[in-house]
């Protein structure tokens, strides 16, 4: 089949023909039909970022595809299904605590190095091989739809992290970094989950007043001027309640006091959910006071992608018009033009635009 290629960090993808997957039991192969290109990509190919992948590798973290071959364990899927293709790889012999690898991305730890051995390889290319439980049914898709469902991944991030605060209907959020591709993704979740108001912070004013305009009365936009105590406190005045759930993804480019700005507007008893890049590229942590989060009884989450249940949830709000995925400006490049995909992405990054590889 068809592949891009990551030989060496810091040179272009090459486009080569490698062997076909071969199907293992708990596993499928997929018809690769379209895949998101990170705004960041370019950071990952060049070695910037650090993320661990053993090459050569074949990048790209799941996406949209049409079953190929099932393994004998499948017991619903069926080749010709449309599927989305979560790239979140999770170990099955610890159901507790199971290592992360995000297929085609980076395998992060030892341990999501193991799964890396075995499942290498990622979606730019003309098949994939993907763990049975990473595949969720689309329904009945026109093939050309593929590329815009390719939006389920910047929405079910920001999902993942609204989850596991257990965000409910009428309360009132924080997006710290909601002028950003996964910030504006998790403006629309939040939305669609019904949220009385979301706060959505950034630098830029311009961007923050699309955001408002495209998703309406219900968002707040907030502009960050990078003092620490005055942009709290325009945070707090914007609020038309107490903060239930404050949702931090900014870049690691951001600093320390930008997810505390934001961290300490949340009311007693309310979720943060840490789901950034901060401290990634290095330099210190986040300093919270102790006192303030034990006496208010505050919950901090970290969060990585979302659970398993996640991407069956993301397609029904999607099937019951909760979420528009023609949010997202698609561009679409073929796999032998992916260098110029990478490009693309890194040049468009931010929010409204999507760039995607079609296989
Ligand atoms: N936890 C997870 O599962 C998960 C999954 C995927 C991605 N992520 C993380 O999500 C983060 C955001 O990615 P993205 O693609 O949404 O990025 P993006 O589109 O470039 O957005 C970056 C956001 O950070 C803000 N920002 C604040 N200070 C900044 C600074 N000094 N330099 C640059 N931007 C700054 C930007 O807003 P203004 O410019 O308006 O201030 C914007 O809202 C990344 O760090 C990525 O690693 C996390």
């Amino acid at each position: 089949m068809k592949a891009a290629l990551l030989k060496s960090f810091g040179t272009p993808l090459a486009i080569e023909t490698v062997p076909d997957p071969v199907l293992g039991t708990g596993e499928v192969i997929v018809d690769v039909a379209a895949t998101a290109m990170l705004a960041y990509a370019r950071e990952v190919y060049s070695g910037k970022r650090n993320y661990l992948l053993d090459l050569p590798v074949v990048p790209g973290s799941g996406g949209i595809g049409c079953v190929r071959a099932v393994g004998p364990d499948a017991t619903r899927l069926a080749p010709g299904d449309w599927v989305y293709c979560d790239p979140t790889v999770r170990s099955r012999d610890d159901s507790v605590s199971p290592d992360i690898l995000l297929q085609g991305l980076t395998a992060a730890t030892e341990g999501g190095r193991i799964l890396h051995r075995h499942f290498h390889d990622g979606s730019f290319a003309e098949q994939t091989r993907v763990p049975t439980e990473n595949l969720t049914r689309l329904g009945t898709i026109d093939p050309t739809e593929a590329p815009r469902w390719c939006g389920l991944g910047r929405l079910l991030v920001p999902y993942g992290g609204f989850l596991v605060a257990g965000l409910k209907a009428g309360e009132i959020v924080v997006v710290n970094g909601g002028t950003g591709a996964f910030g504006s993704a998790a403006v629309a979740v939040a939305l669609a989950i019904g949220a009385r108001a979301v706060i959505a912070t950034g630098r830029n004013g311009a961007v923050l007043d699309e955001v408002a305009r495209r998703y309406g009365k219900r968002v707040l936009p907030v502009q960050m001027q990078g003092d620490e105590e005055q942009d709290r406190a325009r945070i707090l005045a914007a609020a038309p309640g107490p903060i239930d759930c404050v949702l931090d993804i900014l870049l690691p480019a951001a600093s320390p006091a930008q997810v505390r700005t934001a961290l300490l507007t949340v009311r007693p008893y309310g979720r943060v959910v840490l789901m950034g890049g901060v401290g990634m590229a290095g330099g210190p942590g986040v300093d919270l006071p102790y006192a303030w989060l034990m006496r208010n009884c505050i919950t901090i989450h970290g969060k990585w992608m979302y659970p398993r249940e996640a991407p069956g949830q993301m397609i029904a709000m999607v099937r019951a018009g909760l979420i528009d995925l023609d949010a997202l400006a698609v561009t679409t490049f073929g796999l032998d033009d992916i260098n110029d995909a990478v490009a693309h992405a890194a040049a468009n990054a931010g929010p409204f635009t999507m760039t995607v590889v079609v296989s």
